[in-house]
């Protein structure tokens, strides 16, 4: 019996020596020491032994078992470690080589000045008006003729609009005030609500002008509103969004759908007052129109001006960030040019 364990362990020892893979070795460990394996069969056989001899050669059993189970798992280590160290090196990573970069966009300045200015004015109360009471292209009868510009009146050519060829009545609106009109439309007051948009115009376009630009309306209709809530909101308005120490004048001025009716003008950042082409030599550059809601206006929607009155404020969003970020020409926004948005 003695033998035949060294036979069987001779044996294991050569095909270990033999085995060229981890699964050569599983298999080496299923045929001797499983428990179908050849010393287990031995082992079987123990019992047929005298004491004496039992004890002989369960120890040289248990020995050998040993040294082969040692030698197995040093083999198994040493294949382990060679597969691995080829998978590493076949997938190796060369972390030093420079990443691709992705390219970013960044927000347009004129789309983060107004997420400024309706951020402010909606911590003042107000709330945007859904985009469908919004649109830009517009029927005469929301942009001129519901804010108090009647037919052939001088007011219509205040502001050059583009008529388009389907239907003589359909303008590119020319102001977002129109919006005041979709929003008092069959609601009772209280209204107070802002509306951001794109409006046109064919002028001559130069560093002040361009034939489109953005504004944002807004409107407050209540019991009881005043010019003094009007003058409250627009300085704190600006106070916020321009810091206390800007230089900034409240004049009078004629809109016919606001009675009386205002202009806010801002001192140029450019020149500081002194006159420049941005401000076209007045040290002044005019950021915004507001006024009293004018009763005709609040009779055409249905909401009584002996009961209910209100204010109304356009602000053009070019002027506003060009003050800002002393930007001297309003073409800058829209030429693409990536040396100008990059910088925002
Ligand atoms: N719609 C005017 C414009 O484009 C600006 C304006 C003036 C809006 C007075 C108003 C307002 O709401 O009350 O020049």
């Amino acid at each position: 019996m003695k033998e035949q364990l060294e036979k069987i362990y001779n044996s294991a020892s050569q095909d270990l020596d033999n085995a060229n893979s981890i699964s050569d070795i599983e298999s080496i460990k299923a045929k001797y020491l499983s428990r179908k394996g050849e010393f287990n069969e031995i082992k079987k056989n123990l019992k047929n032994l005298s004491d004496e001899d039992k004890r002989i050669v369960g120890s040289l059993a248990n020995e050998i078992t040993q040294k082969l189970e040692g030698a197995i798992k040093t083999k198994f280590e040493e294949f382990y470690n060679k597969e691995l160290n080829e998978k590493l090196q076949k997938d190796k990573i060369d972390i030093t080589l420079p990443g691709k970069s992705v390219r970013m966009g960044n927000i347009h300045p004129l789309t983060s000045t107004t997420n400024e200015i309706v951020t402010i004015l909606q911590g003042l109360g107000f709330s945007v008006v859904p985009s469908i009471q919004s649109p830009e292209v517009e029927t005469e009868y929301y942009n001129f003729d519901m804010l108090n510009v009647p037919k052939d009146h001088p007011a219509r050519d205040m502001q050059d609009t583009f008529y388009t060829k389907g239907a003589s009545n359909v303008v590119l609106r020319s102001q977002t005030s129109g919006a005041q009109i979709h929003a008092m439309e069959g609601k009772k007051p209280p209204i107070r609500v802002i509306s951001p948009g794109r409006v046109y115009r064919n002028e001559e376009v130069c560093a002040r002008k361009n034939n489109f630009f953005h504004q944002i309306e807004g409107l407050y209709v209540d019991k009881g509103v005043t010019f003094g809530d009007l003058k409250g909101v627009l300085n704190e308005f600006i106070r916020i969004y321009f810091g206390a120490s800007r230089p900034t004048r409240f004049r009078s001025s004629f809109f016919p759908f606001t009675e009386p009716s205002a202009e806010v003008d801002v001192q140029c950042i450019m020149c500081e007052g002194k006159g420049c082409r941005t401000c076209s030599g007045t040290g002044w550059l005019e950021v915004l129109g507001a006024g009293m809601v004018d009763p005709n206006v609040l009779r055409g929607v249905g909401i009584d001006p002996d009961v209910y009155s209100g204010f109304a404020f356009g602000m053009g969003v070019e002027r506003f960030a060009m003050l800002k970020y002393a930007i001297d020409d309003i073409r800058l926004f829209f030429n693409d040019d990536e040396r100008f948005l990059n910088q925002f």
